[in-house]
């Protein structure tokens, strides 16, 4: 079935996660991040993607509650900062983001990272939260093959999601065919190499052929490959255009292209040594 804005994948919890989501890493608190969430979800945006990090959960949350859309049809992912790791710290900074969002519940709690020794205690937190009904489903973020082994190892729970730096320039086909056997969905973040690569002579031709913008190709090729994809723009004219790759598809032949263009890029850090 064709995709649209509104499709979702059917997550492990038995969750479903719309596909394309706002990210708003490095989106100011306040009005910034208040008129770009609310914009989104004016457009048909249902999926929000924020962290503790970034420092606008209270943002996120006030634009999901004023919207005038039903909270039960708005997805919103938080995550777990590296200095809250272990089991009691880790329920602790939950608590705290649920507080600054104002929401009854989360939709998808992530561990950010994977930090060293404290990861799998951090794992049995979100477990836990999840049975309690405060989050509906769980995952880790920039978790590698390895690390999801020996998550899997040392828990029955498989996580919900892996939400990892994902394009054509980091073009993770092992990690993609593991998940897809394991059944985790993978999410792509910085699905348009925060803009590092968009005017790369590739993605310019195969934007062409489709009268495209390359920040539209980059995300439907990342759709086609069935990962969920989150863009970050504060702009409302870049918001509607990233949302706009639901009317047309790549062809086999361009998809090879754009998946040949793999250079390892990662724009900020890179978990594949960590311990
Ligand atoms: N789990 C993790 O460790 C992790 C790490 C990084 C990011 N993330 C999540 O993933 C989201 C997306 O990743 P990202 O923010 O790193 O990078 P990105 O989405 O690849 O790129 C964002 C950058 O591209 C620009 N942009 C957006 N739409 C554009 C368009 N149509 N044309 C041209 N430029 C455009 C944005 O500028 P303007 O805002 O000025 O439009 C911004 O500078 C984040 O916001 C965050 O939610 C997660």
């Amino acid at each position: 079935m064709a995709l649209t804005i509104a499709s979702t994948s059917k997550l492990n919890s038995g969750v479903e996660m719309p596909l394309l989501g706002l990210g708003v890493y490095q989106t100011s608190p306040g009005r910034a991040t208040e008129e770009a969430v609310k914009f989104a979800l004016k457009i048909g945006y249902r999926h929000i993607d924020t962290a503790s990090l970034y420092g606008n959960e209270e943002s996120v949350g006030r634009a999901v509650r004023e919207s005038g859309v039903p909270r039960e049809q708005v997805f919103v992912t938080t995550k777990l900062w590296n200095s809250d790791h272990g089991y009691e710290a880790a329920l602790r900074a939950f608590e705290k983001s649920q507080r600054r969002l104002g929401l009854d519940y989360v939709d998808l709690y992530l561990i950010h990272w994977p930090v060293s020794q404290l990861r799998d205690e951090s794992w049995r937190a979100l477990v836990e939260l999840q049975r309690r009904g405060s989050c509906r489903a769980i995952g880790v973020s920039n978790y590698t093959v390895r690390h999801l082994d020996e998550l899997l190892g040392g828990s029955s729970v498989v996580p919900d999601i892996d939400q990892v730096e994902f394009n054509p320039f980091l073009y993770q086909e092992e990690l993609l065919r593991y998940c897809k056997d394991k059944r985790i969905q993978l999410e792509a973040y910085s699905p348009l190499t925060r803009g590092q690569r968009l005017r790369d002579p590739v993605v310019l031709e195969v934007a062409r052929n489709y009268s495209k913008s390359p920040a539209q190709i980059l995300i439907r090729w990342s759709l086609q490959h069935g990962l969920v994809v989150i863009p970050k723009s504060a702009r409302p004219e870049r918001i509607r255009e990233n949302s706009e790759v639901f009317d047309f598809e790549i062809s086999t032949a361009d998809m090879s292209r754009l998946d040949s263009l793999g250079e390892n890029l990662h724009m900020d850090w890179d978990p594949t040594d960590a311990v």
